[in-house]
C-alpha cells in the first residue's frame, strides 16, 4: 500500500517515524520546501496548495494521505475531505490530552503563527479546554531551527533558548507545553534544556494508531520510501536522505501557486 505524507519541511518526519513503527507501507513523503514556512501563509493559499499537492500524491498511487503538519491540517483538511474520496489523516495540537492532565494548572500551545490564529485551534480549545488557562505562542523561527538541525546537524541549543525567551516562555510558570507543530518534537531536547521542568506533549503516537486503525493489519510495504521535494535539495540535504530512511528522491516542481 502507498501512503502519501505531506509537510512543508522535515517536521512531518516526526509523525512518519511513529506511523512507520506501526504500519508497513510504501511511503511517499512530499515536502513543500518551495513554500516553507506555511505558518506565514494565508488560509486560502494553504488550502489551494494542499489540494494541488494531494492531487499529485493521488496520481502517484497514494491510497491514504497523512497531513503531517498542524498548519495545513487546521487550515485545509476539511476542504481536502470534500474534494477527494480517499481518507485524509490530519495532525492537530494535543489540546484534549493536555486539558485532561493540566487543565487546573494550565498549559502552553507552541505552534506556528497560522495555527495559533486559526479558528480550528480556537474550536479545539473551546471544546476541550474552555475552563483552562491556555497560552498560545507562535514561532516560525523554531521551524527554521528544526530544519537546520535535521538537514545540517547544526547545534541550535542557544538559538532555541533565545527564541523561547523572545516568546516570553522562559518566565512562564505553566507546567506543560503542547508541541503544536510537527517540526518541534525535533527540538524537544533544546526546549527541555531551556525549560527543564516543562512536560512536552505531541500527537505522533495517536496519529500512528489512527493510521493503523484505518489501513488494518493487511498493509504491506516493500521497504522503499520515496522523498519528493518541490524545490531542489542541495548536496548536503541529498546526502542526508538515506539516514532519514529514504531510498529514492525526486524533485517535483509543482506549478507555482498564486494565492
Ligand atoms: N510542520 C508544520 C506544522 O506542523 C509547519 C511548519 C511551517 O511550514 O510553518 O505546523
Amino acid at each position: 500500500m502507498r501512503i502519501g505524507v505531506i509537510d512543508s519541511g522535515v517536521g512531518g518526519l516526526t509523525v512518519l517515524q511513529a506511523v512507520q513503527a506501526l504500519v508497513s507501507a510504501d511511503y511517499l513523503y512530499l515536502m513543500d520546501n518551495r513554500y516553507l514556512p506555511y505558518g506565514e501563509k494565508s488560509e486560502l493559499f494553504i488550502r489551494q496548495r494542499l489540494a494541488q499537492l494531494s492531487a499529485h500524491l493521488i496520481a502517484e498511487g497514494a491510497e491514504l494521505i497523512l497531513i503531517a503538519c498542524n498548519t495545513a491540517t487546521t487550515q485545509a483538511v476539511a476542504y481536502l475531505r470534500e474534494l477527494y474520496q480517499l481518507p485524509f489523516v490530519g495532525t492537530v495540537p494535543a489540546i484534549k490530552p493536555a486539558a485532561t492532565q493540566f487543565c487546573q494548572s494550565g498549559f502552553v500551545v507552541l505552534a506556528t503563527p497560522a495555527t495559533c490564529r486559526s479558528a480550528y485551534l480556537s474550536g479545539l480549545i473551546n471544546e476541550f479546554a474552555a475552563d483552562c488557562q491556555v497560552q498560545r505562542a507562535g514561532s516560525s523561527v523554531l521551524v527554521q531551527l528544526a530544519e537546520q538541525k535535521i538537514w545540517y546537524q547544526q547545534d541550535v541549543t542557544a538559538a532555541v533558548a533565545t527564541e523561547l525567551q523572545q516568546l516570553g516562555l522562559t518566565n512562564s510558570t505553566l507546567p506543560a507545553m503542547v508541541l503544536g507543530c510537527t517540526h518541534f518534537p525535533f527540538l524537544a531536547a533544546e526546549i527541555q534544556a531551556a525549560l527543564p521542568e516543562i512536560v512536552l506533549l505531541d500527537t505522533a503516537d495517536a496519529i500512528a494508531r489512527r493510521v493503523k486503525a484505518l489501513v488494518g493489519a493487511s498493509s504491506i510495504g516493500s521497504g522503499n520510501h520515496h522523498f519528493i521535494s518541490t524545490a531542489e535539495l542541495d548536496e548536503k540535504q541529498r546526502l542526508r536522505l538515506s539516514s532519514l530512511g529514504f531510498s529514492s528522491y525526486s524533485c517535483w516542481p509543482a506549478p507555482a501557486t498564486s494565492y
